[in-house]
Order: structure tokens, then C-alpha cells, then sequence
């Protein structure tokens, strides 16, 4: 074993891939994403696109002396919008791993995609490098919601993106929704909904929009241009979407994702289950059993400590036991059927059962002790989380 290899207790381990560029930020993101005229520079996002590559595959060879895993179930290409990457190039990286570690025979490769940059061509190529499973942006399909959303797509293209995934190939495709933006009433949630479903995919990610500090959207907030929709307002969208998922065959399988039997994300899972995963790239967490750290944030310092094959970590902590038991509450909690009630105290036991009681959780898992949270459960999840947490 390599000196400073990080002796971990499964085999396996996760890769999330970071690409941190966008053409354009839209005013509710802050992830850790640049475009090329917020990084000064005048190449073209293929010449990006080659040279951040090699700076992946260099770390990606930096985990391997560094960590004694052997097999790789999910890797999943995040960020920012790594289908301005070129195929190729994304190719490149999957072979860095799979030259150096042992890919699942299943293995799941995500890529996250926004549709203004996909074309026939291109999904054909991402299917060529090994990626088997596509994430697309649609957040609406309402041109007003989209408008105050700040995206720039053109909502009819979800339906011909979708369809040109499925011709070349991809047989898990999953759709981003965003609901509770200023502006979009319940028919236009119902209308993203509907529009969806009509589509030919395997999984749906629904989230509420969340305000986040610096961002273009938080200061139309503030200058009250535009108001956020009241908490209500927000739990009647979660139901109604929750409602039409499953009357259409998906089945929540995380407050947040719904998916048809068999196609659940493996990464996310991965996460919330607390298994270990590398993060390649700029501002990527790493987490190997209790050991998390976090790269440097700026795509110039991450190419600055590559070049001098430095390690691009920024910090690190290590989890006390506590803290990890905490957090496998508050992850596991938004699972179905994950937790037991035996792992908890006396107290915590109490508030369990009132709970229960109040409807918040499915009896037939709470009968075999599991927990599993209803719809009502779902919408106070993070109540429930601070009750047992203290
Ligand atoms: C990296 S992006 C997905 C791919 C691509 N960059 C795109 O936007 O088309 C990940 C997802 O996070 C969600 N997201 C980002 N910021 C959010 C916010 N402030 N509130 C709710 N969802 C957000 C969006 O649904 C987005 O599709
Ligand atoms: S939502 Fe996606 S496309 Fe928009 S800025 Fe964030 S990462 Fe980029």
C-alpha cells in the first residue's frame, strides 16, 4: 500500500466528476460553476474542455495511490454543465477509472445535462464514451417560469432532447423540475408536470426553489421585484407532484426523486446511504468512512495545484461517531424503510410515536419496525429530523 493511502472499510467507491462551466449562470444557481467571460479567458469551451480533462485524469490518478478500493459502482459527471464537455474528453476520464480501478459490471455513469447544449450527434458520442445515464435541466415548461428561472432554453426541446437520448440509445433518462418560482401558479406546476410525464423517461428530480445567498434571484428578492410563494402554497405543489408521479408508475424513492421500479439514481443513493466517493474537480467533496474533504474552490487554483502535483484538497475533517450517526439520521430519514426504530433512544423512541400517531408515518414498515415517511411525514421532514436530532 502507498504511503498516505487512505485504508477504507468497503471496496468499492464512488466518483463524482466536477465540471465547472456553464455559458451562462442562470439567476437561481450558485454552484460552484463559471462562465468563460467570469474566468477571463478567450478559448473556446473545446479548448476548455480539453485541457480541464487532463487535470481530472491527473487526480483520478492521485485517488489511486491514495485509496486501496477496488471496484467503482456509480460515477456521476455533476456541475455546473458537463455536457459542454466534449464526448471524447469524457471518455477520457471513464477509461482514467476504469484503467486504474475495477468499473461494476453495472456500473452507473451519470451525466448531468443542460438542453440548450445537447444534439443528436452529441448524445450519440456521450453514449459511445460509456455514459448510460442522462440527468436533463428542464426546471418548467412554462416560458414565464422559465423566464424568471433566468434559463435560456426553449421548453420544446425537452421532448426532442428526450427523444434523441432514447435513439441513440440511453434507456435511463431523468428530468430536473423546479417548483415554487415566483410567478408560476398551480396550473403551470400541473403543466410541467403533465409535460414530464408524457415523456418516454425512467426518473424525475423535483425540487422547491431555494433562495440562495449572492445570487441574481436573491437580489430580486430583496428589491421585491418578485415575491416567493408562501410555504403552503409550495407543500400543495409537493402533493400535487407526488400525487402524479406515482398514479404514473414512479415511486418516491427520496423526498426529492421519484423514479419507475428498478432506475433510482445509485449515486445519490450511494451518498444518502453514507458510502464512500471520491470528488474530482474544483470545490468536489470527497468522503471516505468519516474522513471528508473538500477540494479548492476556484478552477485556477484547482489547475495551479494539479500542475504542481499538489494535492487540490483545501480541507478536511473527520467525523466523530456522534456526528455520523446524526447525519445517517437526517439522510436515511428521507429514504423509505431505512432507519429502524430500534437504533433509537427511549426520547427519541417518544417522539417517534407521537409522530406516528399524527399519520406521519406508513404503518405496515412501522409495524416490522422500519420507518417509512408518509406524504404528510414527507412534507415536515426536516420538523421530524430536528426532534430526534438534538
Ligand atoms: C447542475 S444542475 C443540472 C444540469 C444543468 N446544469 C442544467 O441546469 O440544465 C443541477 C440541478 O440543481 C437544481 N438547482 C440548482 N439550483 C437550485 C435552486 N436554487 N433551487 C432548486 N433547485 C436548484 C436544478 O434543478 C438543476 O437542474
Ligand atoms: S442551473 Fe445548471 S446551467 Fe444553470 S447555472 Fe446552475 S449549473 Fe449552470
Amino acid at each position: 500500500m502507498a504511503a498516505g493511502t487512505v485504508r477504507s472499510k468497503s471496496s468499492a467507491l464512488s466518483f463524482y466528476i466536477h465540471i465547472p462551466y456553464c455559458v451562462k449562470r442562470c439567476g437561481y444557481c450558485d454552484f460552484n460553476t463559471y462562465t468563460p467571460a467570469e474566468l477571463k479567458v478567450e478559448s473556446s469551451l473545446t479548448e476548455i474542455s480539453h485541457n480541464y480533462i487532463d487535470l481530472l485524469v491527473e487526480e483520478i490518478s492521485m485517488a489511486r495511490a491514495q485509496s486501496d478500493a477496488t471496484t467503482v459502482p456509480t460515477i456521476f459527471f455533476g456541475g455546473g454543465t458537463p455536457s459542454l464537455m466534449e464526448p471524447t474528453d469524457l471518455a477520457k476520464v471513464i477509461s482514467a477509472i476504469s484503467s486504474t480501478f475495477t468499473l461494476d459490471e453495472e456500473c452507473e455513469i451519470t451525466m448531468e445535462a443542460n438542453p440548450d447544449t445537447l444534439t443528436l450527434d452529441r448524445l450519440r458520442g456521450y453514449r459511445e464514451a460509456g455514459i448510460n445515464r442522462i440527468s436533463i435541466g428542464m426546471q418548467s415548461a412554462v416560458p414565464h417560469v422559465l423566464a424568471v428561472l433566468d434559463r435560456t432554453h426553449n421548453p420544446a426541446n425537452i421532448e426532442k432532447v428526450v427523444g434523441w437520448a432514447r435513439e441513440v440509445g440511453f434507456t435511463e433518462i431523468s428530468l430536473d423540475l423546479i417548483y415554487g418560482t415566483p410567478g408560476e401558479s398551480m396550473a403551470d406546476w400541473e403543466k410541467s408536470i403533465d409535460t414530464a410525464l408524457a415523456l418516454d423517461i425512467t426518473h424525475i428530480s423535483a425540487y422547491a426553489l431555494i433562495v440562495e445567498d449572492g445570487t441574481k434571484l436573491a437580489a430580486q428578492v430583496r428589491r421585491r421585484e418578485i415575491t416567493i410563494p408562501d410555504d403552503d402554497e409550495t407543500a400543495d405543489k409537493y402533493l400535487l407532484a407526488d400525487n402524479k408521479f406515482r398514479a404514473a408508475g414512479f415511486d418516491w424513492y427520496e423526498i426529492s426523486n421519484w423514479s419507475k421500479p428498478g432506475s433510482s439514481c445509485k449515486h445519490n443513493v450511494a451518498y444518502w446511504k453514507g458510502a464512500n466517493w471520491w470528488g474530482a474537480g474544483p470545490g468536489a467533496h470527497s468522503h471516505i468512512d468519516g474522513r471528508r474533504w473538500w477540494n479548492v474552490k476556484h478552477p485556477t487554483a484547482y489547475r495551479e495545484r494539479i500542475a504542481q502535483k499538489a494535492s487540490p484538497m483545501h480541507e478536511e475533517e473527520f467525523l466523530k461517531s456522534d456526528e455520523i450517526a446524526r447525519e445517517e439520521i437526517m439522510l436515511s430519514l428521507r429514504l423509505p424503510g431505512v432507519l429502524a426504530l430500534g437504533e433509537f433512544s427511549q426520547e427519541a423512541r417518544s417522539a417517534l410515536d407521537n409522530f406516528f400517531v399524527q399519520g406521519h408515518f406508513e404503518v405496515g414498515p412501522w409495524e416490522v419496525g422500519r420507518l417509512t415517511l408518509t406524504q404528510s411525514g414527507r412534507l415536515i421532514a426536516d420538523r421530524i429530523v430536528r426532534e430526534l436530532v438534538v
